[in-house]
């Protein structure tokens, strides 16, 4: 790269610093405080003590569940002695009252707590593993199992949740993949508003909403070879136009607070990184909520070796930015000698201070400590009618269609002896998925118990695990074949356990683990119908199976209602709609394949399969096994009469979709942009817009969309983002593979 980069780099940098130090010597006044609730809290930071102060930036795990390493164990003496700002993993009402009464009660200043908890999807109905939710393509629902989520939570107690997380991830072996939205940045920016919108509410007023965090800030789901915790690298023009967009859509959706991630960005751990904390997250997006560490990645930055003591990482940790400390005392061990020592300053401790107190204000915990303590709530809130409907009705618009020969699915009326085999079929502990919050996996309905619970009089269910998740033990096989031979209709349940995805959960090899493949083509040579049931926390790489299996159903984790969700899909009642938001590799050599790349300038073309030198592979296709944005349907549609019509800074893009089949469907239409030339290159798509229609049997509808040129805008090297005129091509498709194309320009 020309030198000439870097010195405009460098340049903005340090006019960004500048910038930034001479804001933040002003502190910060987050919005949503009334000049009254500010002199309350003007007059109780006069009267905190400095180690009190320092105890509002500690957040310590309570001993009720632990989600790391734990370093200390007697919380609940810091907590009256005043040097605990939250507690994190205590829920349940009378739990919570104990914790805070102390807080209020015994300590000096009685400061109240806030609580926090991953509720990821779901606190005691849990709806499908976030990437599952992103394949609805239906924000109105996300946000509406948020709203769930936080009724729930909050009526146990919780009022803090870490959650959204909307790290943009290509690489399905890292684990974490199950709790992101995808790969793509566009759609990535639209669940996390709606996300944080379920979360919060409008506003904190109700004793319903809590705080949201959005995480982990930044470009965690870029761990180099999918490797969790593992080293970030990547230009920052990359950064600016993947990674960084759906963090800031959830600041400009009003999120609460942002967690820090535990990888390094350019060479810095993001918990040390003063530019991504307080240049860019409070300077430039003009956040106003306060910055969590993820866990203890203060403490973690010396094994990253940009500090030799815990003390140093903690000034690091503060002067970038973080304003408390998630379980790594370090805050409360350094921050008091480093100010002795002059190496962090009395206005930075105020104003990390400031921003907690604010939080809990906004909560109104100041008003009442108690006000998410209600046993009333904890009866009749939890698991209500209404959220187990939305729950199953999530897991149906999650499932995804990967393979339908011969409409082999739905299940025909005439199947009257219906076989599950596979490990999956009957397995309650793994359909609550990784981070399931206070999910209880004994109220799970498995998919035997689903298709029992919908099958009518005269169907007979069938059940053989066939083999384990992950060994080589195939003394069950005979079994499950016999049974296959007697049955009308066979569903292969196979796929992932629960804990195989999810945090420090990578895998080298992300095809079905164990024997399941060989399951399943045994299975397959019966002759009988066979369909594929998969549950998984990431995209596999199935090449095997989608060969053998005429139908493969794409399920997630769907948490407490999976079995009766996929059920629904299952017998027909409910059609499949959902669309992929991560490509489904061939093999994990693929990775990282997806939708969006850049064209190269040797680009592969399909009419010249055999071609030496261009971008391929000698032994397996560049294409992958399933592209973003597919899924199939019960029904067929069918796209003709593409147009792109300009004017002025605005473009209309419309298509004819038609419901070709013979029955009704919901199909979720997908919008790309190609920028031909650009001085930066660009992908050979963007998603730019959806729309999820119902189009009813033989039905016809136009699907317009409207985009303006600020849609076309994207990164230049002085980070600023502008639209380029010229040449751009329109396509219109039911997936980023398959498309109609119209051309458009624009002065
Ligand atoms: C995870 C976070 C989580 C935190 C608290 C960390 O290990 O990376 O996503 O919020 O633990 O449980």
């Amino acid at each position: 790269m020309p030198n000439h980069y870097f010195s405009r780099l460098l340049l903005l940098f340090s006019c960004t610093i500048l910038f930034a130090s001479s804001v933040m010597s002003q502190g910060t006044t987050p919005s949503g405080i009334s000049p009254a609730n500010k002199a309350r809290i003007d007059a109780l930071m006069k009267s905190m003590t400095l180690d009190e102060k320092i105890g509002q930036l500690s957040l310590f795990t309570s001993d009720w569940d632990v989600t790391g390493p734990s370093l200390n164990g007697n919380y609940k003496k810091l907590i009256r002695e005043g040097k605990v700002g939250a507690i994190f993993n205590a829920y349940t009402v009378d739990y919570v009252r104990n914790l805070q009464k102390i807080a209020v009660e015994e300590s000096r200043l009685k400061i109240p707590l806030l609580f926090g908890y991953d509720v990821i999807h779901g606190h005691r109905t849990i709806f499908p593993i976030p990437l599952g939710e992103a394949c609805s393509w239906n924000l109105a629902a996300i946000e509406h199992a948020e709203r769930i989520a936080a009724t729930e939570a909050t009526a146990e107690g919780i009022n803090w949740t870490f959650a959204p997380m909307v790290d943009i991830a290509r690489d399905p072996r890292w684990g974490r993949v199950a709790e992101g939205a995808g790969e793509d940045t566009w759609l990535g920016c639209k669940i996390a508003a709606a996300r944080v919108k379920g979360f919060q509410g409008n506003d904190y007023t109700t004793n319903n909403t809590l705080i949201a965090c959005v995480k982990h800030f930044a470009a965690y789901g870029a761990a180099m070879a999918g490797r969790d915790y593992n080293t970030v690298d990547m230009s920052l023009l990359s950064l600016y136009e993947w990674y960084l967009p759906p963090y800031k859509a959830a600041v400009d959706a009003g999120v609460g607070s942002v967690m820090t991630s535990f990888n390094e960005i350019g060479g810095v751990p993001s918990t040390g990184n003063k530019w991504l904390l307080t240049d860019l997250l409070r300077n430039e997006w003009h956040f106003n909520g306060f910055v969590v560490t993820d866990y203890t990645s203060i403490n973690e930055m010396l094994n990253h070796g940009i500090a030799g003591t815990i003390k140093d990482a903690a000034r690091l940790a503060l002067n970038a930015g973080v304003d408390m400390d998630m379980q790594g005392s370090t805050y409360l061990n350094s921050l008091d000698s480093l100010l002795k020592e002059k190496n962090i300053t009395f206005s930075r401790i105020d104003d990390a201070v400031r921003v907690i107190l604010e939080a809990k204000m906004k909560l109104g915990l100041f008003d009442d400590p108690f006000r998410y303590c209600s046993r009333e709530r904890q009866e009749k809130d939890i698991m209500t009618p209404e959220a187990l409907a939305s729950a199953r009705k999530m897991v149906s618009e999650s499932c995804v269609l990967l393979k339908n020969e011969k409409n082999t699915l739905p299940i025909p009326a005439s199947a009257k002896k219906i076989a599950v085999i596979g490990p999956l079929g009957d397995s309650k502990k793994d359909m609550l998925g990784n981070w399931s919050a206070a999910g209880n996996w004994e109220k799970c309905v498995t998919l035997l118990e689903g298709l029992k619970a919908k099958a009518g009089t005269g169907v007979e269910i069938f059940y053989e695990k066939g083999c384990n998740v992950n060994d080589d033990d195939r003394t069950g096989f005979d079994a499950a074949l016999k049974l296959a031979t007697k049955a009308d209709f066979v569903i292969l349940a196979l796929g992932e356990n629960g804990w195989m995805s999810g945090e420090a959960s990578s895998r080298a090899h992300i095809d079905l683990p164990g024997v399941q493949n060989d399951l399943a083509e045994a299975v397959v040579k019966t002759g009988k119908p066979v369909a594929a049931v998969l549950f998984n926390g990431r995209p596999l790489a199935i090449t095997r199976l989608s060969a053998a299996a005429p139908a493969i159903l794409e399920t997630w984790f769907g948490g407490t209602q999976a079995g009766n969700g996929i059920s629904d899909v299952l017998f027909g009642d409910f059609n499949p709609s959902g669309k992929l938001t991560m490509t489904f590799p061939r093999t994990e050599g693929q990775i990282p394949v997806f939708y969006n790349a850049k064209n190269t300038g040797r680009p592969y073309q399909s009419s010249d399969p055999g071609a030496k030198y261009v971008s391929r592979y000698l032994d397996c296709p560049n294409d992958p096994l399933y592209p973003f944005g597919f899924g199939l349907s019960y029904t067929t549609f069918t796209y003709s009469g593409i147009s792109a019509v300009v004017s002025g800074n605005k473009v209309t893009i419309t298509a004819q979709v038609k419901n070709a089949g013979n029955r009704d469907g919901e199909e979720v239409v997908q919008l790309y942009v190609q920028d031909k030339v650009g001085s930066i290159t660009r992908p050979v798509k963007e998603l730019k817009g959806f729309q999820k229609v119902m189009i009813k049997k033989g039905e016809s509808k136009s699907i317009m969309f409207n985009i303006t040129t600020d849609d076309l805008a994207f990164y230049h090297p002085d980070l600023k983002k502008s639209w380029e005129p010229g040449e751009f091509v329109a396509y219109i498709g039911t997936s980023s593979a398959e498309t109609l194309s119209a051309p458009f320009y624009i002065k």
